[in-house]
C-alpha cells in the first residue's frame, strides 16, 4: 500500500511585495520539498487586512504572490495552491481557537509587541489575535510540518500549544505540527541595517531587495548595503552586513561560507559584491518573466485557485466539523 504523505502547510501575506527574505527564508524550500509531501501554499489575506490595506492593491498583490509561488517552482497540479479567504473554515476556526488561547500568550509574541509600539492605542485587535488565525491554519489541514523564516518560529510554537491544549482537553483532534526551518536563509537581514530582519513593510526600499526588482535596481541596492571598513570577506558576527551577503549568496548558489571566504581572500568588497547581486538577478530573472505571463493570464490562475479552493475546503471543513463536535455544537440535520 502507498503511505500517506506528509502534510505540509505556509503562506505568505500579501501586504506587499515580495521580498529576497521571503523568497530564501521560504517560497525555495516549499519548491524543494513538494515532491516529499503533501503541500497547502495559501495566500493568507485574512492575515493581510490586520493592517490597513487599499482594496485594489489587496487584490493585485493576491494574484501576484499566487503567480510568484508557481513561477518560483511549486506545482500547482501537485500541490493545493488557494487564497485564505475562499476557505471560510480558517475564519471559523480562528475563532473557535480564540476561545482557547490565553490573553498572557497572545500579548508575548514579539510581532505584536514590535507593531503594538508602532501603532499605539490604535492597533488593531486582528494584530492581538493573528497568531491564533495563523494556527487555525495550519490545524485545520493536520499539518506536519511548517516550512518558515525563524521570524514565525515563536507563532509556531503557539500553534502546537492551542493543538495540544485542545487535545488533552477533548481527544485526539489536531496533528501537533513541526516547524520546518532551514539552516541558511532563514534570516535575510536588512541591507542599510544588519541588525534586522529584511522587511517588505520598511519605509526605506534600499534595505530590502523584492523579488519583482528589475536586475539593475538589484545591482543598485547590492551595491549600497552597509558592509563595514574591516574590508574582509568573512562569515563573523563583528561584520554583519557582509555575513547577510554571504547568507544570501550562499543560499542561492550552494557555496558553503568556506568557499566565498576563500574565493575573495585579499580582495575588499568590490567583486564580491557583484557577484553577489549577479547571483540574485540570476536567480530572480526567470521567475519574474513567468510571473509576467501568469499574472496577464487572469482566466488560468483562477482555475487554479478555484481547483485549490476546493480541495482546501474539503479539507478544512473535516477538521472544523471535528472541532465543533468535539465542543459541543449541535450539527445542522441534513
Ligand atoms: P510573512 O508574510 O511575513 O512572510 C512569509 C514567509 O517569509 C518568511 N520571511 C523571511 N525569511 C527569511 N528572511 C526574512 N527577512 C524573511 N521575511 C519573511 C517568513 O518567515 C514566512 O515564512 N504569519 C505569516 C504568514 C502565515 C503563515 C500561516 C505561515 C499565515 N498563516 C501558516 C505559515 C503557516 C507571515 O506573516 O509571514
Amino acid at each position: 500500500m502507498e503511505e500517506k504523505k506528509k502534510v505540509i502547510f505556509s503562506g505568505i501575506q500579501p501586504s506587499g511585495q515580495l521580498t529576497l527574505g521571503n523568497y530564501l527564508g521560504a517560497i525555495k524550500n516549499w519548491v524543494k520539498l513538494q515532491e516529499e509531501y503533501d503541500c497547502y501554499f495559501c495566500v493568507v489575506d485574512l492575515h493581510a487586512i490586520t493592517v490597513k490595506q487599499e482594496p485594489k492593491d489587496l487584490r493585485t498583490r493576491t494574484l501576484e504572490v499566487m503567480s510568484i509561488y508557481m513561477a518560483a517552482g511549486i506545482d500547482p497540479e501537485k500541490n493545493t495552491i488557494f487564497i485564505q479567504s475562499h476557505v471560510p473554515a480558517h475564519s471559523e476556526a480562528a475563532w473557535l481557537l480564540n476561545c482557547y488561547s490565553y490573553m498572557g500568550e497572545l500579548g508575548r509574541m514579539t510581532q505584536y509587541k514590535d507593531k503594538s509600539q508602532k501603532y499605539g492605542e490604535s492597533i488593531a485587535s486582528g494584530l492581538f489575535n493573528y497568531p491564533v488565525l495563523m494556527a487555525a491554519d495550519i490545524l485545520l489541514y493536520q499539518t506536519d510540518l511548517v516550512p518558515v523564516g525563524s521570524d514565525q518560529k515563536q507563532h509556531l510554537e503557539l500553534a502546537r500549544d492551542l493543538a495540544q491544549r485542545f487535545n488533552n482537553l477533548y481527544s485526539e483532534t489536531f496533528v501537533v505540527p513541526d516547524p520546518y526551518i532551514s539552516k541558511t536563509g532563514a534570516k535575510i537581514m536588512d541591507l542599510q541595517d544588519p541588525t534586522k530582519k529584511m522587511s517588505k513593510s520598511d519605509d526605506n526600499p534600499n534595505s530590502f531587495i523584492l523579488i519583482m526588482d528589475p536586475p539593475e535596481v538589484i545591482r543598485k541596492k547590492v551595491s549600497r548595503a552597509v558592509t563595514d571598513s574591516i574590508g574582509a570577506v568573512k562569515y563573523t558576527d563583528e561584520q554583519p552586513g557582509v555575513k547577510n551577503l554571504m547568507t544570501i549568496l550562499s543560499t542561492i548558489t550552494g557555496e558553503s561560507f568556506e568557499e566565498i571566504e576563500k574565493k575573495y581572500e585579499g580582495q575588499g568588497y568590490a567583486q564580491f559584491k557583484k557577484d553577489v547581486a549577479e547571483a540574485i538577478v540570476a536567480e530572480l530573472e526567470p521567475i519574474q518573466i513567468k510571473v509576467k505571463e501568469l499574472v496577464a493570464n487572469k482566466a488560468y490562475l483562477e482555475s487554479i485557485y478555484k481547483a485549490g479552493a476546493e480541495k482546501a475546503n474539503y479539507i478544512a471543513n473535516k477538521t472544523l466539523r471535528k472541532m465543533q463536535k468535539k465542543i459541543g455544537f449541535i450539527p445542522v440535520s441534513k
